[in-house]
């Protein structure tokens, strides 16, 4: 290691975080180069975030045009023109409601749960309080969220979480039925593909049995679109391959183009029972997120982008289909667009490693799952890079 590296490794920070020793210094496109100058071809896109890539000429511009006006922050006690003209692309997208911008995706799903029981508490029935999850899902760790987050790992340490989450198998419709028949029921929540959780798709079939289920029992459908949504699987929601639209849905990681920022999107219904004074942030959705947010939904949303995640996830898909014939220790590949899983016979974390110190990133969803998420513009030869790497290391 080098000195600075040493220094770097020694920093007073807590360690919730198992880091290689590698220190990043600089990023473009799809590479990232450490302080000896070393170059890494980086299919995390910072977990899903950097869906354009680092150094975007796009986000730069829109940093550059906010920065303009003087305004980075004013908090909520303001209106801002950025902040306006988002929430409208995004309902103008998603399906018509209302926007609610936050800081991440747990503070997304955080605000979702309670827009849930706000909307119950005003269906005139008596209030519906609790929450389904799924098995497998990931929806953040904070005390809401950890709650409906599947790994006991992450929960056992911090108990008691937020009361009311009931989980259940993915596809089990009768014993969704049941409970939402319960009346206690304010929300199911459900991650249209699963990324922490070992990149799962949920069967289209399921989606479509929870939103009529939703409907005969007036519970609310939460879309958690944190990883899968903003034009990762080649639309730019997931729920849109299945054609049924939540009444809540959840956005954060490449909202913004890497700064930090959450969505909650609601219907008008859930909008109408929410006053002020019930739930807010200081930082959430200021004007210089909004404005890279902007910019980063324009491009993510043009049908051609899209159409070219579509084209380039199916290459993606067909090499690692390849290296599955080709390798023992691939057991199956899964899932869609630019969010793939090798789902292996062994360990992850050491492909993972294996392939950092072969000059490519890539992250584990579970102990047997790695995960391929580069950023949506990655080139066809970059694929390729990706693949041979991944090759040399299971084949
Ligand atoms: C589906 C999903 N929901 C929520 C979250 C939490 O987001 P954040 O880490 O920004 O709090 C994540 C993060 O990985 C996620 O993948």
């Amino acid at each position: 290691m080098t000195v600075s590296g040493t220094i770097v490794a020694l920093a007073p920070l807590v360690g919730v975080y198992a880091q290689p020793e590698l220190v990043l210094v600089k990023g473009e496109g799809c590479w990232v180069w450490d302080e000896q100058g070393r170059r890494y071809l980086d299919f995390t896109a910072g977990i899903a975030v950097n869906a354009l890539g680092h150094g975007s000429p796009i986000v730069a511009r829109a940093i550059q045009e906010a920065l303009a006006t003087g305004l980075i922050h004013t908090s909520n006690l303001y209106r801002t023109r950025p902040v306006a003209e988002l929430a409208e692309t995004l309902v103008a997208l998603a399906f018509p409601g209302r926007a609610f911008f936050c800081n991440s995706g747990a503070e997304a799903n955080e605000g979702a749960f309670k827009f849930a029981r706000r909307w119950s508490g005003s269906t005139g029935t008596e209030a519906k309080r609790e929450f389904i999850s799924f098995r497998g899902a990931f929806h953040g760790r904070l005390f809401g969220t950890l709650a409906a987050t599947d790994r006991e790992a992450y929960q056992a340490p911090f108990r008691p979480l937020m009361p009311g989450v009931q989980f259940l198998e993915v596809g089990d419709v009768a014993s969704v039925e049941s409970l939402l028949e319960s009346g206690t029921v304010a929300a199911v929540i459900i991650e249209p593909l699963q990324g922490e959780g070992g990149v799962r798709l949920v069967p289209t079939e399921f989606l479509r049995s929870l939103r009529a289920l939703c409907d005969r029992h007036r519970s609310l459908l939460i879309f958690d679109e944190i990883q899968c949504g903003l034009g990762r699987t080649g639309k730019l929601f997931a729920w849109q391959h299945a054609g049924v639209a939540p009444d809540i849905m959840t956005l954060a990681k490449p909202l913004a183009g890497g700064l930090p920022m959450g969505a909650v999107l609601v219907t008008e219904e859930v909008a109408s029972t929410l006053q002020p004074g019930d739930h807010g942030t200081t930082f959430g959705g200021g004007p210089l997120v909004a404005t890279v947010a902007l910019a980063v939904v324009r491009t993510l949303s043009d049908p051609s982008f899209l159409e070219g995640v579509t084209e380039r996830g199916a290459f993606l898909r067909k090499g690692l289909e390849g290296l599955r014939e080709r390798s023992k220790r691939v057991r199956s590949v899964r899932g869609m667009g630019l969010l793939q899983g090798i789902v292996l016979e062994g360990q992850s974390a050491s492909v993972v490693t294996a392939a950092r110190e072969k000059g490519l990133l890539v992250v584990a969803a579970g102990p047997e799952v790695v995960r391929v998420i580069p950023p949506l513009n990655v080139g066809y030869e970059e694929l390729e890079q990706g693949l041979e790497i991944l090759e040399e290391i299971l084949a």
